[in-house]
């Protein structure tokens, strides 16, 4: 059997990080106990490290002069964040700091790095879910194909108003209103295909008192419904991998400011050398 080359380079990477971590335990042991200020060098080995996981926002900018592959820079983005919880636990002798501005900055730090660990689950689970929808969605164009979807459902609502009486007129609001309104902040934090569902239950509803041209009409309006929430899930997901990168990143940026204050507040306290 052969072992699949993702899964080997995922062992191999996990590998070298455990192995990197435990050299670095094992340093800050021997260095603490022959009473050197392991934490002062610790603490320039994690800023360092951050400072290099920042750069991967300026390697993707990068597209003229390449500094090595991107899928080279996400691997070592990956496991340097990954090992960046041991360094920091050294660095603060697993303890949490006592000092208010200190707290802040291993707060901040925390949320980053969960914001990253996140960001991993969204990035490997959401382009799964795209590629099995049947629509396909520039984000830019989501406005055209909004207004595109409502016009055609409007020109087949009005065929119908009238030919039928009552009936068309029940189911008509609501999908005019489904149409025309904006999912909430909620569907794209979270989307679902509940109001979907639920609509096209009560189209469904008047199969059996429609003539079979409105049939024809319910139809199409399910079809219309139907593709129209494949393109709001589009727009959903997609927003979502934007909004992460975008608190990815101002987190990130928040970080560095904070790092720097404190090197600077470090030396300070520790006069020159
Ligand atoms: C803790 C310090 C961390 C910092 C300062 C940091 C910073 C960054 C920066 C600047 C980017 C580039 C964003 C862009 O321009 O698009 C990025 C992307 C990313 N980071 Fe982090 N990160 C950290 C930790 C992590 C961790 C622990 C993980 C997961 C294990 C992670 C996963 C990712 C992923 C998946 C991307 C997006 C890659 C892509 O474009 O597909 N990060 N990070």
């Amino acid at each position: 059997m052969r072992t699949n080359p993702f899964t080997l380079r995922r062992l191999r990477n996990s590998l070298l990080t455990g192995l990197v971590a435990i050299g670095l335990c094992w340093v800050t042991e021997v260095g603490r106990s022959r009473f050197y200020d392991v934490s002062f060098y610790l603490g320039y080995l994690l800023a360092g490290m951050i400072l290099f996981l920042a750069a991967f926002n300026l390697r993707k900018k990068l597209t003229t002069f390449r500094v090595g592959t991107s899928a080279g820079w996400l691997q070592f983005h990956l496991y340097l964040g990954l090992l960046t919880p041991v360094v920091f636990g050294l660095h603060t002798s697993w303890a949490w700091p006592n000092g208010k501005f200190e707290q802040v900055l291993a707060g901040i730090y925390t949320v980053t790095f969960l914001s990253g660990v996140y960001g991993l689950y969204l990035t490997r689970k959401l382009p799964r879910f795209l590629t099995r929808l049947p629509v396909e969605l520039i984000y830019e164009q989501y406005d055209q194909q909004f207004h595109s979807i409502k016009n055609e459902a409007t020109s087949e609502i009005r065929a119908s108003i009238g030919m039928s009486g009552d009936v068309s007129e029940k189911y008509v609001k609501r999908v005019i209103r489904f149409l025309s309104r904006r999912r909430t902040i909620f569907y794209y934090l979270w989307p679902t295909i509940y109001k979907r569902r639920r609509l096209i239950n009560h189209l469904r509803s008047y199969h059996r008192y429609a003539s079979a041209e409105e049939y024809a009409r319910l139809e199409r309006l399910e079809q219309l419904i139907a593709r129209r929430d494949d393109y709001d899930f589009h727009h959903a997901l997609q927003w979502k991998l934007r909004a992460w990168i975008f608190g990815h990143l101002a987190l990130t940026w928040s970080m560095l400011a904070l790092v720097l204050m404190h090197l600077v507040l470090v030396h300070l306290y520790r006069g020159s050398y």
